[in-house]
């Protein structure tokens, strides 16, 4: 039985409880720009995850009086917390157009993440991808079900408003977001999984995430995508982006793991490169993201193991390797990447197949 058909039994149209546990995700090639109403300047490509995950419960009641407007109370990890409760009240409030449902209930969202707070990962791309399906799962208990492909697409599209790599983790695997050229098949409005095969190599690929510092990022998401507007690179790294994304499309499914390498940590610096050079600059590695890039690549080299990294807008490296060398990989990082960490601190994670509903 299809889920949301599930989910019927339990919950009805007055009252219930829908939980989606959905993961964060790793662009390869990054989204670095927006535009209208989150909206992507260029394609990006992802790889999501399997172990850093938000977890989100969204209670409904139905009110007695159809209120005016949405009607929320919000707690995160327990406790109330009212910046996010009025991040999401405006969120959904901007839904109402089209989801005018969502003010005939008491909303009561209760969300937590199983990565620490402070360790610098993004929790948006997963707590707004887990608020989204736990949307579309209410329109479906109100109004006429949907395919389950509609389902995700409907999901992917919500979670884009909230936060654009958001779109990215409603679907596990490889992802894209954003129309590529000459590619058909992919779309700004929301993200789809990778439509071509995928190599061996990549089915089983880790990310371990190396903590270097779990401070609050230096420059907010829509700052820093807004100093792409009158960035003198911008049109070039654009048109970049595009290339990599249907070089890497291809590369993933010949296994071509030189490329992958290439491709890769090139978007990482040149996403870093773009902050340096934006107007104001900003300079978000730190110097134990150097030490560490340096030794993964002297490690690829002297051991021929096919290790990557990759960067977000902050000083933590995302190292990339196959299942295949795991066990060395292990060695590796706790042995010359570790002391480099905020307190030896880095998060074990993989590929992962997809947010999961929790409750029926
Ligand atoms: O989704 P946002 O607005 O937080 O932007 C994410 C931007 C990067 O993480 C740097 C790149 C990406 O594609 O995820």
């Amino acid at each position: 039985m299809p889920f949301y058909l599930k989910a019927m039994k339990s919950n009805n149209a007055e009252r219930g409880t829908i939980t989606w546990q959905s993961p964060s995700n790793i662009a390869l090639v990054k989204y670095w720009g927006k535009h209208g109403n989150q909206l992507p300047r260029n394609p990006s490509l992802s790889m999501t995850l399997q172990a850093s995950l938000t977890e989100t419960a969204l209670s409904y009641q139905k009110r007695k009086e159809p209120g005016n407007g949405i009607g929320l109370t919000f707690a995160f990890e327990g406790k109330r917390n009212e910046t996010f409760e009025n991040r999401i009240t405006e969120y959904l409030n901007k839904l109402l157009p089209d989801y005018p449902f969502l003010a005939d209930y008491h909303l009561q969202i209760d969300s937590g993440n199983t990565f620490p707070h402070s360790s610098g990962i993004a929790s948006s791309a997963s707590a707004f991808s887990a608020l989204a399906l736990c949307v579309v799962s209410l329109k479906n208990i109100v109004t006429d079900l949907q395919k389950e492909s509609e389902f995700y697409r409907e999901a992917s599209f919500l979670a884009r408003l909230g936060s654009g790599s958001a779109c990215r983790s409603v679907y596990g695997g490889y992802t894209i977001w954003g129309e590529v050229d000459k590619v058909p098949g992919y779309s700004d409005e929301f993200a789809v999984p990778l439509r071509s095969e995928i190599h061996e190599v990549f089915q089983s690929f880790y990310d371990a995430v190396l903590i270097v510092s779990g401070e609050e990022k230096k420059v907010g998401s829509s700052a820093g995508h807004s100093l792409m507007e009158r960035h003198p690179f911008a049109q070039s790294r654009f048109r970049q982006a595009h290339e990599h994304t249907a070089e890497l499309i291809k590369v993933l499914s010949t296994g071509d793991l030189e490329r992958y390498i290439t491709i890769v940590e090139n978007e990482a610096l040149t996403l870093h490169a773009l902050m340096m050079s934006s107007s104001p600059g900003f300079m978000l590695m730190r110097k134990e993201t150097m030490e560490i890039i340096e030794r993964i690549r002297d490690f690829r080299k002297t051991e021929n193991i096919p290790v990557s990294f990759t960067l977000d807008a902050g000083p933590n490296v995302h190292l990339l390797y196959p299942g295949k060398y795991r066990k060395e990989t292990v060695k590796f990082i706790e042995d010359s990447l570790a002391d480099l960490c905020a307190e030896r601190f880095w998060i074990d994670d993989a590929i992962g197949k997809g947010p999961e509903k929790i409750n029926d």
